[in-house]
């Protein structure tokens, strides 16, 4: 049986210690800097926390390291761990040779999903990318994955960061564009919840029919009276207007209107 250690009690690590405890793989030990935030993954996982680097154990099989970037390269610098051991990050867009001095066996165990603390992950549509320093780490990292329930993806530094980037605009600028929705109408008066239909179909017309033929609206019609309006109702806030200038623009030239 696998034993691993998890540093950073976040996101992505409080998913993937729920995921890993319930199916059999066992997690050694919990480093945080985060007292908190670690106690309550400790009682998932039942393992150790650890506040210190200098009391992380040397032998466990792989170390996760899922904190941010800064936080991932300055400790992977600071421990020391046996040369037979496997350190890895999930980071989109970090390279795996931050764990080079640490171990000959490192990588990358990147989910392409996002996670929210608190919010259900179903782990088998989660796709993992990996990449490895060394086929033999590749093939643990990948039967780790399987045992997850997750997809696999053999993906190196460049086309992860590709990846990362495409996920920011599909997850992360287009949640931003729903807040900045959800503000406009609460800032009416209007009930928030009136815009779940409209994000449901969309989601789905994209995920069956694709974004490019999906796409409706004032700037795909050229109607620029319309936009004129839209651009006057949030003509005060400086950042929603520039926003929704630059989005119409990028609209009106990809269908060339
Ligand atoms: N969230 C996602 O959807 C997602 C998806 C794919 C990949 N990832 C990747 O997964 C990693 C973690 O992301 P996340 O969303 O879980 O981040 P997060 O929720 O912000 O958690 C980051 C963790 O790192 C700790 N940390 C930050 N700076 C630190 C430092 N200087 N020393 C020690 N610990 C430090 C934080 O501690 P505190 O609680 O004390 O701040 C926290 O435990 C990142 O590499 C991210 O790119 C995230």
């Amino acid at each position: 049986m696998s034993d691993i250690v998890i540093l950073g009690s976040g996101n992505v690590a409080s998913h993937f210690v729920k995921a890993f405890s319930t199916c059999d793989i066992r997690i050694r030990q919990i480093y945080s800097r985060n007292s908190q935030t670690a106690a309550d993954l400790c009682k998932v996982a039942k393992c150790e926390y650890v506040s210190k680097v200098d009391d992380i154990v040397a032998d466990a099989d792989f170390y996760f390291f899922i904190m941010n970037d800064e936080a991932n390269a300055h400790i992977a610098k600071q421990i020391s761990i046996n040369s037979s051991s496997v350190a890895v990050h999930t980071a989109g867009s970090q390279s795996m040779n931050i764990f080079s001095g640490l171990t000959q066996n490192y990588g990358v165990f990147y989910p392409f999903q996002t996670f929210t603390k608190g919010v259900e992950t179903d782990f088998s549509k989660v796709p993992i990318c990996i990449e490895a320093s060394n086929p033999e780490t590749y093939l643990s990292l990948d039967r780790l994955a399987q045992k997850l329930g997750c997809k696999t993806f053999n993906i190196d530094e460049s086309k992860r960061e590709v990846l990362h980037l495409s996920g920011v605009f599909a997850s992360n600028f287009m949640n931003h564009c729903v807040n900045i929705a959800e503000d406009i109408l609460s800032d009416n008066n209007i009930d928030t919840n009136i815009i779940k239909p409209l994000l449901e179909q969309s989601s789905y017309k994209i995920i069956n029919h694709g974004a490019q033929a999906s796409q409706t609206g004032p700037a795909l019609r050229n109607d620029n009276h319309t936009i004129e309006k839209h651009l006057k109702l949030i003509e005060k806030n400086a950042q929603y207007s520039a926003i929704y200038r630059v989005l119409t623009d990028s609209i009106k030239t990809k269908f060339n209107k």
